[in-house]
């Protein structure tokens, strides 16, 4: 049986995006990374000048938000435009103050609940590969195939930096490890929908793989998905 709803999840840069993206163009699926969605609320909050500590006002910038989430419409690398009230907010929501301050905001319930609900909706119409940190725990459990990825703080610090100086940008790869320890630390022990493999899921570690033999492994996953205990 081939899976309909695909749930991909792990840490900061453990390759969920690039296999989600991959996977989702060679199964002709959605593409979804609900990242972008806490990082949305995260910029909309830094720019509105409310403080990210505030819980109530950051809830009710996560309910009001008006975000979208297109195809790409430039070239330059991204995956997906992301429009927020209309503006193209792409790599802003990349920026290390968002970086900073995100791993606070997805910890407030209401925030998580106004996701979860426009992420559920979204991953239930099916053929859809979701990445996220709770897609197989907590987002779609109904998910019928679940992977989480996961690769060394080395390697993953080690894949932001070369991703960072791709795009120009002067950065220092301690700072970088540094702040991925403390964003898997927040993310893992937040109470609620901690970073943590589903029970059903299947673990693979990408620190010595490449993108395609994890996609090769995921595909052959995904087109029959009884095969799940083998792997
Ligand atoms: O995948 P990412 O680095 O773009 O995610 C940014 C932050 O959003 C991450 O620190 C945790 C949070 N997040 C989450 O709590 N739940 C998700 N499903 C996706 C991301």
């Amino acid at each position: 049986m081939k899976a309909r709803i695909i749930a991909i999840d792990g840490p900061a840069a453990s390759g969920k995006s690039t296999l989600a993206e991959n996977l989702a163009s060679a199964l002709d699926y959605l593409y979804f990374d609900t990242g972008v969605m806490y990082r949305a609320v995260t910029l909309a909050a830094l720019k509105s000048g409310t403080p990210v500590m505030d819980e109530s006002a950051v809830t009710a910038i996560a309910n009001e938000l008006d975000l979208d989430v297109q195809s790409p419409s430039i070239d330059d690398g991204r995956q997906c435009d992301v429009l927020m009230a209309g503006k193209d907010v792409t790599w802003e929501i990349r920026s290390p103050a968002v970086d900073e301050n995100v791993s606070q905001v997805s910890m407030y319930p209401g925030v998580r609940e106004a996701m979860t609900r426009r992420q559920r909706e979204i991953g239930l119409r099916g053929a859809v590969v979701m990445a996220g940190r709770d897609i197989g725990t907590v987002v779609l459990p109904e998910a019928e195939l679940k992977i989480y990825l996961d690769a060394s703080v080395e390697a993953r610090a080690n894949r932001r930096y070369e991703e960072s100086l791709g795009r120009g940008n002067s950065v220092n790869v301690d700072v970088i490890l540094e702040g991925m320890r403390e964003r898997d630390r927040l993310d893992s022990t937040r109470a609620l929908a901690p970073l943590r493999p589903a029970e059903d899921a299947v673990i693979i570690d990408s620190t010595e793989l490449s993108i395609h033999e994890v996609l090769e492994k995921v595909l052959a996953l995904a087109e029959d998905v009884s095969q799940q205990g083998e792997a």
